[in-house]
């Protein structure tokens, strides 16, 4: 049995494998091909925090597969009034045969995964999100790297540079993982006291760059990327991180210093005029939708792995 946690938890070989299902099962989709490998099969959602994409991608995901969902919050179970989260894992775990979860530290998903008979994906923690960026890569592969054929080609993502203005946060920290894994290297720029820490990342030095100026990490960038000043959990830091994080929003001078083919891309939900420009994030190099559509796609193929292992056809 595998869990999903982090970005690192899967080989370069298995996500190659993973983007080609995701490129089948996403293709079927869109020509209303019924895909159930999933009957029978339950998904246990557990919210401690806000959604919107991860709770739709994950329950339609679901359906069209054949299976059902669960969905549970810290306010409506019996989390929110605490029962411990290794009582929780053992009980839910017993039920179905998938478990999501998106909760504030990262080790409370590690112990529900140490004491759940059945595979947890990480659905988003303090620490990482590793299902938004397996979505945005496979944005990125759409976009600038496959053919009429749906091959997917990792290696295109080799030496290439994402350009991240921003907090150093559960976002950044997973886009460092998968610069390690996967050959490309992270432009960071953050306010100070808002650097990303390579340890709670996990990774070398060699994957990412520090820049003090937005517009410098920007320079020469295949992507550039951002995400918001005040992450869930974080909201009594609001006012300070507003004045110090004014001069990290993508503009369209920071767009104009990437490659003239950069991409744009958001994770969701965004604040125009904050972390972004309007004229950035719904200008022609933005490919927000697709990321927001692909994590469906993605998830499909994630939850068919986890589930089913390799499958033909
Ligand atoms: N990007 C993302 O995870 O969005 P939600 O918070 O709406 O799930
Ligand atoms: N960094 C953001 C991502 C939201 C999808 C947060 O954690 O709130």
């Amino acid at each position: 049995m595998r869990h999903y946690l982090q970005f690192k938890d899967l080989s370069r070989d298995e996500y190659a494998y993973l983007f080609q299902r995701t490129a089948i099962i996403k293709r079927r989709f869109k020509n209303y091909e019924k895909y159930q490998p999933l009957q029978d099969r339950t998904l246990a959602m557990i919210f401690e925090k806000a959604s919107t994409r991860t709770r739709v991608s994950f329950e339609a995901g679901m359906y069209q597969m054949g299976g059902a969902v669960v969905h549970l919050t810290t306010g409506d179970s019996q989390l929110g009034r605490a029962e411990p989260i290794e009582d929780s894992a053992r009980v839910i775990s017993r039920m179905v045969d998938l478990v999501m979860i998106r909760t504030f530290e990262h080790e409370k998903i590690e112990r529900f995964a140490s004491h759940s008979r059945v595979p947890v994906i990480n659905g988003l923690t303090n620490e990482f999100h590793p299902c938004q960026i397996v979505a945005d890569l496979f944005t990125w592969l759409e976009n600038r790297a496959m053919g009429a054929h749906d091959v997917v080609n990792l290696d295109a993502l080799r030496g290439r540079v994402v350009a991240w203005v921003g907090d150093g946060n559960n976002m950044a920290n997973t886009w460092l993982q998968a610069a390690e894994l996967l050959g490309f290297t992270v432009h960071i720029s953050t306010p100070s006291g808002y650097e990303v820490n390579p340890q709670v990342a996990g990774v070398q030095g060699a994957c990412y760059r520090v820049f003090d100026d937005p517009l410098e990490a920007c320079r020469g960038a295949d992507l550039v990327t951002t995400d918001v000043w005040t992450s869930m959990g974080y909201e009594a830091e609001n006012e300070a991180r507003r004045q110090a994080f004014a001069r990290w929003c993508v503009s369209p001078a920071m767009m104009a210093v990437a490659r003239p083919d950069a991409l744009f891309m958001h994770c969701l939900p965004a604040h125009r005029g904050e972390e972004v420009a309007a004229e950035v994030i719904d200008g022609p190099q933005s490919v927000v939708w697709d990321e927001a559509e692909n994590r469906m796609h993605v998830q499909k193929a994630l939850m068919e792995w986890l589930l089913l292992g390799k499958v033909g056809g």
